[in-house]
């Protein structure tokens, strides 16, 4: 979400006239958008403001988007006066009063909804390679893990009406877009239907690729596992994260799904696709967990093979229930913790790259790799595959070998 929020914001600096630079000290205008869903990354927003502000131009305009911003409120202007503007993560579509007006000091970080999608303005939008698009369904979210600060930082669950979804994936595809990825904290708990949002988009001509994230494992509806079964442009890839391989640590995340449950659906997709794959977040070292209760999501990582997973130490937010909890677990055994998960789920990586070599698979042009003599284009499965220059957004490519963290591949020429 924070990355399409980011590409939004680029657009509207576009739209405006703005031109993207890579040197701070040459910007006219400097916007950082923040994520408060870990404590490290929201202390480093304060150091990474402290030495912009001393950087940067005298009279650029300055100022700090999200859900730090939200989070800091005026606080950010008493701790760093040079800013400018101090924007929410539903409230950034403001930022051409300050450009208007760059005397004044604008401070907003309330929770308007979804007006902020109304705002913007779609023709402008230039998604960030041309055959891929971010399309968001939903904003917030209503589900209370106990260690998550999204409830309070994005709000309360909201759903896109269905017409301007479908507005805005038109809009995409017009503009080249041959992936379509819909975006939202829970975007299978969509109000409208996201089985019926992947139909719909399914039926444009030059679209070819659908995938959706995040899911929530209790608002997998049949009717959306039934579609990986019969809608061929549907990835054969799903988003939804466990968190915890213990049945315990989910009930104090109050996450209330059963083991039982999470696995069927993953056995129901396996059925209806077998060469699906799941990826997932993982926190280690949550309140309280014991060495047999992280054990658990170890083995949990290995029976689903995860691939394209995330796993993250607890780290304790303001205002979650979690951060208030008994039993808070030292830095140094989450650290273990997290290196053992984290071998898991590289060693899943591993094994399921060298289990693609010799296949041959749809990849989407990303754009040049750093040296610029090949492309960096996405599998189905999202993975990096490294293939030579050409023409085409999508193309046939067999793979030819691969490590932990991607692939090479080479077009191909006649597919028979
Ligand atoms: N500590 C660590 N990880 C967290 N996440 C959310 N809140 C926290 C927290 N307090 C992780 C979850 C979520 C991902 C986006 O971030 O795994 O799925
Ligand atoms: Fe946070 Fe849980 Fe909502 Fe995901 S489902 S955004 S982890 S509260």
């Amino acid at each position: 979400m924070n990355v399409y929020d980011s590409m939004r914001i680029a657009s509207m600096f576009r739209a405006m006239g703005f031109a993207e630079t890579d040197d701070a000290k040459a910007a006219d205008a400097i916007v950082l958008n923040t994520c408060a869903v870990r404590e490290k990354a929201t202390n480093k927003v304060f150091s990474e403001l402290g030495r912009l502000r001393s950087n940067k131009k005298p009279d650029a305009i300055f100022g700090i988007v999200g859900c730090v911003a939200r989070e800091a409120g005026t606080d950010a202007f008493r701790r760093i006066p040079e800013l400018n503007f101090v924007l929410g993560p539903q409230t950034y579509h403001k930022l051409p009063e300050i450009i208007a007006n760059p005397g004044v000091k604008l401070l907003d970080i309330e929770l308007p909804g979804l007006e902020k999608f109304n705002a913007l303005d779609n023709s402008a939008f230039k998604i960030h390679h041309s055959a891929f698009a971010y399309v968001p369904i939903q904003e917030g979210c209503n589900h209370c893990c106990t260690y998550c600060i999204v409830p309070f930082t994005r709000g309360r669950e909201l759903s896109r009406p269905f017409d301007d979804v479908m507005r805005d994936v038109h809009a995409a595809a017009d503009a080249g877009a041959i992936e379509i990825c819909f975006l939202g904290q829970n975007v299978n708990g969509y109000k409208f239907s996201l089985a019926n949002l992947i139909r719909e988009t399914a039926n444009i001509e030059s679209v070819k690729r659908i995938r959706f994230t995040s899911s929530y494992p209790t608002e997998m509806s049949d009717d959306l596992i039934a579609l990986f079964g019969t809608e061929p442009k549907l990835l054969p890839f799903l988003n939804m994260p466990i968190q915890s391989g213990s049945q315990n640590v989910l009930t104090r995340m109050n996450r209330p799904y059963s083991l039982e449950l999470y696995l069927g659906i993953v056995d129901k997709l396996k059925n209806i696709r077998q060469d699906i794959q799941i990826s997932s977040d993982f926190i280690v070292g949550f309140p309280g967990e014991t060495d047999e209760e992280f054990e658990q999501s170890c083995d949990v990582a290995q029976k689903v093979g995860y691939i394209n997973s995330f796993s993250f130490k607890y780290s304790p937010r303001p205002h979650t229930a979690a951060a208030l909890m008994p039993g808070q677990i030292p830095e140094n055994i989450k650290k273990q913790r997290l290196k053992i998960l984290d071998g898991i789920l590289n060693e899943n990586n591993r094994a399921f790259n060298e289990s693609c070599v010799g296949k041959i698979f749809e990849c989407l042009v990303e754009g040049p790799d750093k040296t610029g003599k090949h492309l960096i284009a996405r599998t189905p499965y999202m993975q990096q595959i490294i293939i030579p220059k050409t023409d085409s957004a999508l193309v046939p490519v067999r793979v030819t070998s691969a490590n932990k963290c991607s692939l090479r591949g080479e077009v191909v020429k006649n597919q028979s």
